[in-house]
């Protein structure tokens, strides 16, 4: 368990680090607050981020998220948000309790390559139900970016070319999908029990599993319950990287000039 931000609990499976293993994918957490009594949700007061993307992803309750560039928005239920940093934002995100009580979400990392570490900030936010939902023998699949059977989730012209997908397998279903050779696979495992990959790995959860290099992802539901995961892949930019807090450059000198660039009020133009 990682306490983040102003006491907000994460479930963090992976972090930036400078060996980078999981090219492109830098950081995936798991926020979630189960017990209403746990009292009020502090959040994430206003901060910086450059060179990555940050994708939010709810369950459950919503985000409410504002920025320097003048924007703000609720992230209900369902909802994504992908945002392309870049060159800089400064913003806050406050979590609040759905009507059970409960928040339930996720928040991928995705890294920039340098080509485009600087480029302006961008946004695709995507309502729940401008989502496609593709359900097919016993797998409902949102499809939030990638493709699965014929369906292209909304979400488009990211450079890590990501498929990201939210799949819940009835009792015994079977999934798969092509992935391209030399991508990273990765599925995080949160409801339920199944079989994972070529060997069949016997997976509950919550687990996240990293899967090794093939053509593939294949995945089954226990005979006994459903199964759900989030389901990532992208490929990696192979280029160096040096993480600092909210930034992922690939040098220290870029980490440097990102303090510098708040410091001097040029973090956001
Ligand atoms: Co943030």
């Amino acid at each position: 368990m990682v306490i983040e931000g102003a006491g907000v609990k994460l479930r963090r499976s992976f972090g930036p680090t400078r060996s980078n293993p999981l090219d492109p994918f830098l950081l995936f957490d798991n926020f979630a607050f189960n017990n209403p009594q746990e009292g009020p949700i502090a959040g994430f007061p206003t901060h910086p981020h450059r060179g990555i993307e940050t994708v939010t992803y709810m369950l459950e309750g919503s985000v409410r998220h504002r920025d320097s560039l003048g924007n703000v928005g609720l992230i209900g239920a369902g909802d994504v948000q992908w945002m392309t940093a870049g060159r800089g934002i400064m913003h806050e995100e406050m979590p609040r309790r759905g009507p059970s009580g409960l928040i339930k979400g996720f928040q991928l990392w995705v890294n920039l390559p340098a080509a485009q570490k600087m480029s302006p900030p961008r946004y695709q936010e995507v309502k729940e139900n401008e989502i496609s939902v593709v359900k097919k023998d016993g797998a409902t699949v949102r499809v939030v970016a990638g493709e699965f059977a014929g369906v292209r989730g909304p979400v488009t012209d990211i450079a890590a070319q990501p498929l990201y997908m939210d799949v819940t397998l009835d009792a015994g279903a079977t999934f798969s999908l092509p992935t391209p050779r030399g991508h990273t696979v990765v599925a995080y495992v949160f409801e339920g029990a199944g079989l994972f990959g070529k060997d069949a790995t016997n997976t509950e959860a919550v687990k996240m599993l990293v899967f090794g290099d093939g053509d593939s992802f294949t995945a089954q539901a226990s005979p006994s319950q459903p199964v759900r995961y989030m389901l990532m892949a992208g490929a990696p930019f192979k280029e160096a990287i040096v993480p600092y807090g909210p930034f992922v450059m690939n040098t220290e000198a870029e980490i440097y000039q990102a303090f510098e660039d708040l410091r001097t009020g040029n973090f956001v133009k």
